[in-house]
């Protein structure tokens, strides 16, 4: 009976963490303790990306894209503290309201896009501004929603990734690109150390190209993000998640749109019977020790 009741208490452990480890996901948009902060991350993204990403994780996932192929566009303007991530979601007095937009919704739509379709509408500039917004507005220059998401459409127009990357002869295809092509690309134009970010893709483990992010200081000049980031340096000292021996992709379109989310059904689905066979074999494994110890 004695070893009945650890083989209990190992099963209530393991129930244990396993809904710890699940709500510790669910919760990971948080705020956080500190409102304070140092400079700003602007982040453009790839849209082709973006749509791949959001396709392959869940089925049926839609994607908006920018009618202009070759544009990048923008994520959010993320005010950062020194050595961390955040701050993120700050006491704000001011809601997020899409009337405030009203004077740029335009240029909103065009540059600051919802890459993915099937959201509620509006939710994504409703989340930027909850998250970030709402840090970034104790600087008098974004001290409104309409002064934050206008500067977005500033640096959009100042920090056009598409021509920069063109300069480079860095142009989307199929071949993909050396990290620090993309790097050295970025630099030569800001004249200052970008952020380089990738996706791994979930079916060819292919690594692409999601997000380049150029760092201001809070008079909104732009600076060497790697005077203040200290993760994510590599031997390369170059500040990314990109493989740096595969080619990075950057895709001009999405590859075989159609056939991606069936492989993500099948590898979702393969991922489901893997658990549970795993948790089968706890199962039988303690109903062993019961039978053997009674
Ligand atoms: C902006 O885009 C949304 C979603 O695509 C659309 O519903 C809305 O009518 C657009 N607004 C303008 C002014 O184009
Ligand atoms: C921002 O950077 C510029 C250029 O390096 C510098 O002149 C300015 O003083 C900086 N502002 C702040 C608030 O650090
Ligand atoms: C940020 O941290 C770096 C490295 O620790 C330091 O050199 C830099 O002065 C810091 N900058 C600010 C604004 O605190």
């Amino acid at each position: 009976m004695v070893y009945c009741k650890n083989v209990l208490f190992i099963l209530g452990l393991i129930l244990a963490l396993d809904s710890y480890c699940t709500t510790q996901e669910i919760n990971k948009d948080e705020p956080t303790p500190y409102h304070d902060w140092d400079y700003i991350v602007y982040s453009q993204r790839w849209p082709i990306t973006a749509c791949i990403d959001w396709q392959e994780e869940k089925e049926g996932n839609t994607c908006n894209l920018p009618d202009d192929k070759t544009m990048w566009t923008i994520h959010g303007l993320w005010p950062t503290k020194n050595g961390t991530k955040g701050p993120l979601f700050c006491p704000s007095a001011i809601h997020f309201d899409p009337n405030a937009l009203e004077p740029i919704i335009n240029e909103l739509n065009s540059s600051w896009i919802n890459i993915e379709a099937n959201t509620k509408p509006n939710s994504f500039w409703k989340h930027e501004w909850a998250k970030h917004g709402t840090c970034a507005s104790t600087l008098p220059q974004l001290d409104s929603i309409l002064n934050y998401f206008q500067q977005g459409l500033v640096w959009n127009e100042q920090y056009k990734l598409s021509d920069i990357l063109t300069q480079s002869k860095v142009i989307p295809g199929t071949e993909g690109y050396t990290i620090d092509q993309i790097y050295n690309a970025v630099k030569l134009s800001t004249q200052s150390t970008p952020i380089i970010q990738c996706t791994v893709d979930r079916k060819t483990k292919e690594s692409m190209i999601s997000e380049i992010q150029i760092c201001f200081n809070k008079s909104l000049e732009v600076v060497d993000c790697d005077q203040f980031q200290t993760d994510n340096e590599n031997k390369l000292g170059i500040l990314t998640d990109c493989s740096l021996k595969k080619p990075v992709m950057y895709f001009a379109e999405i590859p075989n749109g159609v056939s991606y989310e069936m492989d993500y059904v099948d590898s979702a689905f393969k991922q489901h019977l893997d658990e549970h066979i795993y948790y089968l074999s706890i199962y039988r494994l303690l109903r062993f020790l019961i039978w053997y110890t009674t």
